[in-house]
């Protein structure tokens, strides 16, 4: 006998997201960049509207930054900073090929009406900083700091749970770990066992002993840098296995390709960043 799975109901999500009219990979600060492999950058315009159209469909609220030529990753709305109870901590790039999207997508967290918090410590954002039930697991190893997890805790009422990735494919937390399910008392993840290191294992068989452990295949396809409304979890198209493995939780997975992104080493996620309103806000709607 299999327990029973939990109901699953989605909350539509408020993201940000930046079209990429600029996007091409001129420079490489990921494993997965190679400059002199060509991009396609109408094709990756295509692809990320088939991504926003996926969004709306959910009834997600999109709301769009104005992209910056010379940027080419502004796209990847993710590192642009991390939204939690109604703060915006801003992201200061590890990177200076990126390091001028971080007061552009400032700028735009102060117009939209957030308290933001100028970060002093290295950090990009919501590719190391997912925030699951009252925990912000935070990654380290590749871009954000540790300086920046202790700033981080600093600032919001929320534990920081420091997590440390070893491998160079996987440099961002939200290349290897993805949230199903963010809410207190019924937390679900999927993450890719080998890209961290035997203490962040241990954490999280820990905290989540029932996570999805994804296949090398599909975390290879960016499958983990997933968006997830609590039911519909919008992932890579062709993570076959992971979207069974979904499946046989109850949750719903919905494919999108963003193969023309993956050549940045970004998917699904990488192009999101959520807008979380204030924890209180939320509460009083509710
Ligand atoms: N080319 C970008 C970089 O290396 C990709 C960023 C992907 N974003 C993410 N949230 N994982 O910085």
């Amino acid at each position: 006998m299999t327990a029973p799975l939990p109901e699953r109901a989605a909350t539509p999500l408020s993201v940000l997201m930046c079209r990429p009219t600029y996007f091409t990979v001129s420079y490489a600060i990921n494993a997965w960049m190679d400059p002199s492999t060509p991009t396609d950058t109408a094709r990756a315009i295509r692809q990320w509207e088939q991504l926003v159209a996926t969004y709306r469909s959910l009834g997600f609220d999109v709301s769009l930054i104005e992209p910056l030529p010379g940027l080419p990753d502004m796209v990847f709305a993710a590192n642009g900073g991390l939204v939690v109870d109604g703060l915006a901590y801003t992201a200061s790039f590890a990177h200076p090929q990126r390091q001028p999207e971080g007061p552009a997508y400032a700028e735009w967290f102060a117009g939209a009406g957030l308290d933001v918090a100028h970060a002093s410590a290295v950090n990009e954002g919501e590719g190391d900083f997912l925030v699951v039930g009252d925990a912000i697991l935070s990654g380290t190893g590749f871009r954000s700091t540790e300086d920046s997890h202790a700033e981080l805790a600093s600032l919001v009422d929320r534990e920081v749970v420091p997590l440390t990735l070893v491998r160079d494919d996987y440099y961002h937390l939200d290349t290897a770990l993805a949230v199903l399910d963010a809410t207190p008392g019924q937390e679900e993840i999927a993450y890719l066992p080998s890209a961290f290191d035997q203490d962040s294992l241990e954490v999280l068989r820990g905290r989540y002993p029932h996570a999805i452990e994804a296949s090398e295949e599909d975390a290879a396809v960016f499958a983990l840098n997933a968006v997830s409304d609590g039911l519909h979890v919008v992932t890579a198209a062709d993570a076959t296995l992971f979207h069974a493995q979904l499946a046989a939780r109850g949750f719903v997975p919905v494919g999108v390709d963003l193969s023309e992104l993956l050549l940045a080493g970004g998917g699904v996620k990488c192009c999101t960043l959520e807008v979380r309103r204030p924890r209180e806000a939320a509460e009083r709607a509710a």
